[in-house]
């Protein structure tokens, strides 16, 4: 019998880590048990309802505009205690948030071996995205089995002189969530309200466009708004006080922008599908678009997610309110370049990543 912890901070981790408890629970010779840090609360609580998955321990840690010391400092804590309590063979952290950097050195300190779902991205800027370059590039000095998604990623690895015994190609548990929540006759009050128009699906939160970068991006979509009398403009806000105040100011009171709370994965997934094209800085949604045959226009200088770039799904188009509001011009009024962008292939892999992911964890002794 192996015991293996798996740690959720965030709705991302959530939504890309639930595919990976899912299937450990269903392997007889695991004991599991999933701890929740809290850095987010009712956003990773709604996740975690969806995919029937109760936490074992919860820190329900977060603060309003929590700072990146208080977030480590208290994830630290509570894994380090945890721990020394249930004594986990392994430990299985995602991506590249504070929560899973924070767990991954408790770990370190402690001589427990990590687990690293979605391994190897890189921007090679580690400013960009900020905090999460930093994260990722130090849990996997440490980590012992490093779940690259793909073999852009695991080169990464390889490149930086990590141990290819180490390194296994998976696949994107994003790819095996999407399995759980698209369904083509999906209708909403969202789509309802829409009656018609093209949806664009607008969503924005990184640390490092917080200020004049956010608030060039609301101005130019707010200008497409005003001209485009056939889209309706969705944005499900982040809770991040930084962010909802500027989106609140720029963004409300406009009869094509529809500002809602965050929705629950299965709305925005079923969102996703039925959008003309999504505007993004989120790291998820540039590997779920392609998998839908959704255009997203990257409100970044760098992406870690070269491969949808690749495909053709993906375009950068930075921050600035001009570069913003002329790539939406285009894909709104030029119908080559929107098919080109909507009919590229998922690069992320067929669903099957967690599978991989646990057979790998349980295949040695
Ligand atoms: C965090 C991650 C980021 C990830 C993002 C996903 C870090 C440093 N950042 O950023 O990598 O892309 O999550 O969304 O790990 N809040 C709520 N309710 C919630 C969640 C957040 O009110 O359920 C508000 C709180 O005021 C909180 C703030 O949002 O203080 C920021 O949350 P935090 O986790 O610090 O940063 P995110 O921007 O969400
Ligand atoms: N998502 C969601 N509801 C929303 C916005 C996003 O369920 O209102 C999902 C999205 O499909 C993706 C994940 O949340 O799976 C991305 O989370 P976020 O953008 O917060 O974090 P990132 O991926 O940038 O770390």
């Amino acid at each position: 019998m192996k015991k293996i912890m798996a740690v959720i901070g965030t709705r991302p981790e959530a939504i890309k880590m639930c595919p990976v408890i899912i299937e450990l629970k269903k392997r007889k010779n695991v004991d599991l048990y999933v701890c929740v840090t809290g850095q987010h609360r009712e956003m990773l609580r709604s996740v975690l309802d969806i995919f029937g998955v109760k936490a074992d321990c919860d820190f329900d840690i977060m603060k309003d505009g929590q700072s990146l010391s208080d977030i480590t400092k208290a994830v630290m804590d509570g894994i380090s205690e945890t721990l020394k309590r249930e004594m986990p063979d392994i430990v299985l952290v995602h991506g590249d948030t504070t929560t899973a950097f924070a767990a991954s050195l408790a770990c370190f300190y402690k001589g427990v071996p990590v687990g690293h779902v979605e391994a190897g991205l890189r921007t090679y800027d580690v400013r960009s995205p900020y905090p999460e370059e930093f994260n990722r590039r130090a849990i996997d000095i440490t980590a012992r089995w490093l779940f690259a998604p793909t073999r852009l990623s695991a080169e990464n690895l390889l490149r930086e002189g990590l141990k290819e015994d180490n390194i296994y190609i998976t696949g994107n548990t994003a790819i095996d969530a999407l399995e759980y929540t698209v369904d083509k006759d999906y209708s909403s009050p969202i789509t309802d309200a829409a009656s018609g128009k093209r949806i664009i699906l607008l969503t924005a939160h990184r640390r490092e466009s917080h200020g004049e970068a956010l608030r060039g991006i609301f101005r130019a979509v707010r200008r497409i708004a005003d001209e485009s009398d056939d889209v309706m403009i969705v944005y499900p806000v982040h809770p991040n006080p930084a962010v909802r105040t500027a989106a609140e100011e720029i963004l409300s009171g406009h009869e094509r922008i529809m500002l809602t709370e965050p929705l629950d994965v299965i709305a925005f997934h079923n969102l996703m599908a039925k959008s003309f094209f999504i505007m993004t800085d989120s790291g998820g949604i540039q590997e779920e678009a392609p998998s839908l045959g959704k255009p997203v226009l990257v409100l970044r200088d760098v992406t870690e997610r070269p491969e949808g770039v690749s495909a053709g799904t993906l375009r950068i188009v930075g921050t600035n309110e001009k570069s913003v509001y002329i790539a939406c011009k285009n894909l709104l009024c030029n119908d080559a370049e929107y098919e080109k962008m909507s009919s590229a292939e998922n690069p992320y892999g067929n669903g099957k990543a967690s599978k991989r992911i646990a057979d790998i964890l349980l295949s040695e002794s």
